[in-house]
């Protein structure tokens, strides 16, 4: 049985007082979802000591949106994973497609941001997923195969048994576009493929979200399919309520 996960990526919003209040209205209303979810909440880093605080005693777990590619020193602006992890993290996005477009993000880079992450006991969720050109082009299944093979294949097996993998097409981000169920569960199952041919059966263990304008409309449609193992949610995972409905998404 893989995990079944609905992380909330809140990206660059929300004040910290707002994001200690969307997190105490996660804990306080994940009792009505099934505890077979897992919530994950990944706030601005600034907010992350406060948001612990907040989640305290809950089994909502909180991740990071980022973290540095060394471990510290004269890098001025940058958090490490080791800092992260101290505040209380146990998760950390890397390679969010925002981050591989507008900060130049490159598989190199990344490939230290994951040694990071596992040297800290984080759990990456690694993003990947093709543009809208990529798609419109058939190249899509090469494009999440580069990014899985440049990064993910590069883990031991023992790291790769503590991965979770987020497929994130960039044109449904954030455009109020979803991948049709189908869609979603046509190339998971080619990701879960591309992992099996390196880590073969520990491929079936690792939970596969899926990203990219998931609602509570759609959820529970896109997590019906075989390989999809939750979501990573942006701008619907901003409202407590919208956020938890998504979990509710859930029959299976
Ligand atoms: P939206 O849910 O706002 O489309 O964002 C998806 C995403 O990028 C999550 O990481």
């Amino acid at each position: 049985m893989r995990k079944k996960i609905v992380a909330g990526n809140w990206k660059m919003n929300t004040l910290p007082a707002e994001g200690v209040e969307l997190a105490k209205g996660v804990v306080a209303g994940r009792g009505e979802v099934c505890s077979c979810v897992n919530f994950i909440v990944c706030p601005p880093f600034t907010h992350l000591a406060m948001v612990a605080e907040a989640l305290k005693g809950s089994d909502v777990a909180l991740g990071a949106q980022n973290c540095a590619a060394e471990a510290k020193g004269a890098y001025t602006g940058e958090v490490a994973a080791s800092m992260i992890a101290a505040l209380g993290c146990k998760y950390v996005i890397l390679g969010h497609s925002e981050r591989r477009q507008y900060y130049g993000e490159t598989s190199a880079t990344l490939n230290k941001k994951m040694e990071q992450a596992y040297a800290n006991n984080l759990t990456p969720i690694y993003c990947v997923g093709e543009n809208l050109e990529e798609r419109e082009a058939g190249k899509h299944f090469d494009v999440v195969k580069a990014q899985i093979e440049e990064v993910v294949y590069n883990l031991t097996e023992e790291q790769f048994r503590n991965l979770v993998i987020a497929y994130e097409p960039v044109w449904a981000i954030g455009t109020g576009k979803t991948a049709t169920a189908d869609q979603a569960q046509e190339i998971h199952a080619y990701i879960r493929k591309v992992l099996a041919d390196k880590f073969g059966a520990a491929a079936a263990e690792c939970p596969i979200l899926y990203g990219g304008s998931c609602k509570p409309s759609n959820a529970a449609e896109i997590f019906a399919k075989e390989d999809v193992d939750g979501g990573l949610i942006g701008g619907a995972a901003l409202k407590a309520e919208d956020f938890l409905a998504i979990g509710k998404g859930f029959a299976k």
